[in-house]
């Protein structure tokens, strides 16, 4: 009988896994000048690395995807160079990592964009969300609505997001298609209200998501080709009005691309699990790849939906900050530290590197 358990090893893709604990994207904005990773977010991830996988921070396929301030980039050779670091004291330790690819769309400030311009979107539709920017939390600035003609450039700039995360020496790539981000903008219709090949139908709302799927897939392979999806989740002031059409219609448009896996935000981004009804066996029979289930999972919840079959591998995202060996911690059943939120966002090494590991039983 295959071992489902946590600790147990899995093939994800190309890659074997040491353990099914994945550590979730965790936005820290702690990008050096340029947006380059830093000696810093090395140690980070490197203290983090027996996770069974590591997925980065969101990383900006360009400046004008990028909505926060400091977060890091991945077109440009020093943010390759910075990202190699991370990867080689991954890998050091014998981790796994994969980066994901960022568009904010029109979760962004017109101090983030090129020439102060205004942030992209499928529709000039204001998010009803903030951004961290100038030390601070703001209101999203108005964006513009991106012209057909654009969406080619969009695409472009995911792959080669993907190609420069292969040379830094990622495992893989994860596309962000969750949180109210670019691809989740074009996927509902709260945000999208074009009416072009990009807007309208089902078809057409998922119509980016998919051309960014295949072109990052056919540049680095499709086993090392990911996507995450919040189809219900509320993040960044999106809404759809029919998710479970749109998102079984995805499911299956990535099974077509066989795609390593899909990593599903089940419920609302760090809020209820049970925020709408949605159906997520049906999105995971669709795609039938592997499936990374994340939000709210304590390791109880975690070995039921693994032994019940509903997930192969589970992302944590806030238990990772505070506690660097939570795989460690959760297999000897060692209680969990807390975040302090002051720290989540920016700033150095306090809140971010110098929570410890906890004291093996014998020290
Ligand atoms: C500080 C912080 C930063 C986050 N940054 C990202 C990110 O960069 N990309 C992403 O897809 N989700 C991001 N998330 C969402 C988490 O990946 C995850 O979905 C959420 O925390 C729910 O999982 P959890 O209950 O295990 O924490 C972030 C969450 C937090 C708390």
């Amino acid at each position: 009988m295959t071992d489902t358990s946590l600790f147990s090893s899995y093939a994800l893709g190309d890659l074997t896994l040491a353990n099914r604990v994945v550590m979730a994207p965790l936005t820290r904005n702690r990008a050096g000048a340029g947006f380059v990773p830093t000696a810093l977010m090395a140690d980070y991830y490197a203290q983090r690395a027996s996770a069974g996988l590591i997925i980065s921070e969101a990383t900006q396929i360009s400046q004008q995807g990028q909505g926060y301030q400091d977060t890091p980039g991945i077109y440009t050779p020093e943010q390759i160079a910075g990202w190699r670091a991370v990867t080689d004291a991954v890998h050091a330790k014998g981790g796994r990592i994969i980066l994901q690819l960022w568009h904010v769309g029109r979760v962004s400030h017109v101090d983030l964009q090129p020439g102060g311009a205004a942030p992209v979107a499928p529709s000039a539709i204001r998010a009803e969300t903030k951004t961290f920017v100038n030390n601070g939390f703001a209101d999203v600035s108005e964006p513009r609505a991106l012209a057909l003609d654009e969406l080619p450039g969009i695409v472009e700039d995911f792959r080669r997001g993907a190609a420069n995360a292969i040379a830094a020496g990622f495992d893989g790539v994860e596309i962000h298609g969750a949180n109210g981000y670019l691809l989740d903008q074009f996927a509902k219709d709260g945000a999208n209200h074009r009416s072009d090949a990009y807007g309208g139908s089902v078809e057409n709302r998922a119509r980016l998501m998919i051309e960014v799927a295949a072109a990052v897939a056919n540049e680095v392979g499709p086993q090392r080709t990911g996507i995450r999806l919040s189809p219900v989740s509320p993040a960044n002031g999106v809404a759809t009005s029919d998710p479970q059409a749109q998102f079984d219609h995805i499911a299956r448009e990535l099974k077509k691309l066989d795609l390593a896996f899909i990593h599903v935000v089940e419920g609302a981004t760090g809020g209820p699990r049970d925020i709408a009804p949605f159906d997520y066996a049906a999105l995971r029979t669709a795609f039938g790849n592997s499936y990374i289930a994340n939000n709210g999972y304590d390791r109880d919840l975690a070995e039921a939906r693994l032994a019940d079959g509903s997930a192969d591998l589970i992302a944590f995202g806030r238990p990772f900050i505070a506690n660097p060996d939570l795989v460690e911690r959760l297999k000897a059943g060692i209680p969990l530290a807390q975040i302090d939120p002051t720290t989540l966002y920016g700033g150095g090494a306090k809140g971010y590197t110098d929570y410890p590991a906890a004291p093996t039983p014998d020290a």
